[in-house]
């Protein structure tokens, strides 16, 4: 009897008789997966008969496969690359299929092949094997197994929802391939060769948490912590394959990041960095964590009515410009409108949103679709400041996104408030110095005023008297009288007295220092202490011209400590230097004199009509400036100070 079984029994190419030799089932298959041509050894493996098996598809001849083996299979036709080590089971045995795609020959029908084996040796695929597998499935890590050749062969549910791609497009594939993308976790590319498990498989030594960033299924960066170990079959050596878990790190690295980069801004903020580099830095570090975001910063006019932009890097300078000077109001936009509301408002598709009706065309035509705004209270309550996040589509945000903005907030007032103790500091030290000024010269005025006066009045006076006193005198002497020597008394008192009250008037208001500077007034103060005391002086003056009253800062201070060498030190010699640099004036006064213990000079309960060095130290300290004194008994005494001058 002649029976008709096509394949199985009719071997007609040297291929085909081939494969029946062959100890591992092989079998051909249609483009609908049904099986075509069976060898012996697959009839074998299933324990059915060769024609049994034609016409059937290969899920219906093998029990185990996974579910989505249909689809796989077809992705080896598709795609051409085989899938390896898929697990089945027939005949009470525990199966390896490897799919392969058919030849590209002419003519060839859609279809594929595949090599069956018998690995019940290795994979008993018995009670405790199938809980295994069903722990795997259920683990919250990603797992993914690969065979020694560094194919995966499989993966679980976490591996598929970790790295957003379907088993179908992981299993089949090589480790190491490039479409991940992987980076090392400073940003820098790794090759494939640094990837932990491909490393296993070529050295068999396990890792432990590794850090890799990968490009998953839908474009996004996750960061994964990996884990690899080396499969070994009992009694093998070699490493048989790896199993690599992970889990996504993602989020915890993003908070990392978030919290360094806070701090780096917080750094710039205690090193009182400029606000407006302080926001730039901070509208980076949104865009940084808020995929897509353009950020800016408004800034709130005083009367709490207009925006003028602070801060915006990365957005178009027109755009800033043409939002300079926005309104507040209930339906200004999303900063304006934030700003009026005191809350966030999150715009999230701005063609569409009323907010944006006398707005939109502006934004839209830089290609700005969204645009989120979270007001900056400050803590008086008032709104200081609005951070605008744009993208170029339109979007929500997420619970992540609204963590940043919340976050940027917070920093953006901080930076704010110190911007404004600053700002208030800057102008109570304007105010003091304007206060010093106008009393330094309210005190010079006064001086001239009392220079004038002695001029004009008591030194005229004291030279007339002594006109008459001369002209009695002449009178006297020629009547021959004791009234000479009386007079020549009243004299010599009365021209000394004139002497004195000339060099008062010059020491009240000294002419050269309006006249000739620092530099000539002090000489003459020197020239004079070495006059009157007979003393060595040395000037150094490197000054040129100052405003007014910091020369009559200047000098008065010089005078006085002169004045204390003088009437306190017994010194032989006596040094006065002034030097400017880098924006300050640094003096010195030295003598050699007595020297003077400095704590029982400023005990004010001993010391209480001595006022000379206090208030030269307190007119320097109003002024900016500083003072020091150095001196001990017998050591001779060092005046120093400093004052900004510009
Ligand atoms: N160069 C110096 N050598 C020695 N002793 C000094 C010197 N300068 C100051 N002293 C001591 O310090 C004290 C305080 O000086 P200060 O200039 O404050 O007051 P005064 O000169 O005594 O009085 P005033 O300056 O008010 O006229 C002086 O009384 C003196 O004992
Ligand atoms: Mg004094």
């Amino acid at each position: 009897m002649h029976r008709h079984t096509p394949a199985a029994a009719a071997p007609v190419t040297l291929l085909e008789s081939i494969l029946e030799s062959v100890p591992v089932g092989c079998a051909l298959l249609d483009g609908d997966l049904r099986l075509t041509r069976v060898n012996a050894a697959l009839a074998a493996l299933t324990g059915r008969s060769g024609w049994e098996l034609l016409g059937v598809p290969v899920t219906e001849v093998f029990s185990g496969l996974s579910a989505d083996t249909p689809g796989m299979c077809r992705r080896v036709m598709r795609t051409r690359t085989p899938v390896l080590g898929m697990f089945a089971a027939a005949g009470g045995r525990a199966l390896r299929v490897d799919c392969h795609p058919l030849p590209e020959t002419e003519g060839l029908p859609d279809g594929l092949w595949i090599v069956v084996s018998d690995t019940t040796a290795h994979h008993e695929l018995d009670a405790s094997e199938a809980r295994y597998r069903s722990v795997v499935a259920s683990m919250a890590e990603g797992v993914i197994l690969v065979d020694a050749e560094g194919w995966i062969t499989a993966c679980n549910a976490s591996a598929e929802r970790i790295l957003r791609v379907d088993r179908e497009a992981l299993v089949g594939t090589r480790l190491g391939d490039a479409r991940w993308k992987a980076v090392r976790e400073d940003g820098t590319p790794a090759p494939p060769d640094e990837l932990p498990a491909v490393d296993t498989l070529r050295t068999g030594r396990a890792h432990d948490d590794v850090v890799r960033g990968l490009r998953a299924g839908d474009g996004r960066m996750v960061w994964l912590s990996l884990n690899s170990q080396p499969l070994r079959a009992p009694g093998e050596g070699g490493a048989q394959g790896v199993a690599l878990s992970f889990t996504d790190v993602t989020e915890r690295r993003t908070a990392e990041r978030l919290a360094s980069a806070e701090m780096r801004l917080l750094e710039m903020v205690a090193a009182e960095t400029p606000l407006e580099a302080v926001l730039r830095r901070l509208a980076l570090l949104v865009e940084d964590h808020c995929r897509g975001a353009v950020c800016g910063v408004m800034r709130v006019s005083e009367d709490g009515s207009l925006l003028h932009p602070l801060a915006g890097p990365s957005l178009p300078a027109e755009y800033l410009a043409a939002i300079d000077g926005a309104t507040v109001g209930a339906r200004a936009g999303s900063c304006g409108t934030a700003v009026h509301r005191r809350e966030p408002v999150y715009v999230v598709d701005i063609a569409a949103d009323p907010l944006w009706a006398a707005f939109a065309g502006l934004a839209l035509s830089h290609g700005l679709h969204a645009c989120w705004s979270a007001p900056v209270l400050a803590s008086d309550g008032s709104v200081a400041a609005t951070i605008a996040l744009y993208f170029s589509e339109p979007r929500a945000p997420s619970d992540a996104d609204i963590r940043v903005v919340e976050l940027a907030v917070s920093i953006a007032r901080l930076a704010i408030e110190r911007e404004r103790a600053r700002e208030a500091l800057r102008e109570s030290e304007r105010q003091r110095v304007d206060v010093l000024a106008r009393m330094l010269r309210a005190e010079d005025e006064e001086r001239a005023r009392i220079a004038a006066d002695l001029h004009d009045d008591t030194i005229q006076v004291l030279a007339g008297s002594l006109i008459s006193i001369d002209r009695v005198l002449r009178a006297a002497r020629a009547s021959g009288t004791g009234v000479p020597t009386a007079l020549t008394d009243a004299r010599v008192l009365l021209s000394s007295t004139l002497d004195r009250t000339r060099r008062l008037m010059f020491e009240i208001r000294p002419p050269l220092l309006e006249s000739h500077g620092l530099g000539h007034a002090v000489g003459e103060l020197l020239d004079q202490a070495r006059r009157d005391m007979g003393i060595q002086v040395a000037v150094t003056i490197d000054v040129a011209r100052l405003s007014p009253s910091t020369e009559s800062l200047v000098y008065r201070t010089v005078q006085e400590l002169v004045a204390n060498a003088r009437k306190h030190a017994r010194a032989t010699r006596l040094e006065v230097s002034l030097r400017s640099a880098g924006g300050r004036l640094e003096g010195r006064v030295r003598d050699d004199g007595t020297g003077f213990d400095i704590a029982r000079a400023r005990d004010r309960s001993v010391m209480r009509l001595h006022l000379g060095l206090e208030a030269v130290s307190e007119r320097l300290r109003l002024a900016g400036g500083d003072f020091s004194i150095e001196s001990r008994p017998g050591e001779g005494t060092t005046a120093r100070f400093g004052l900004p001058i510009s």
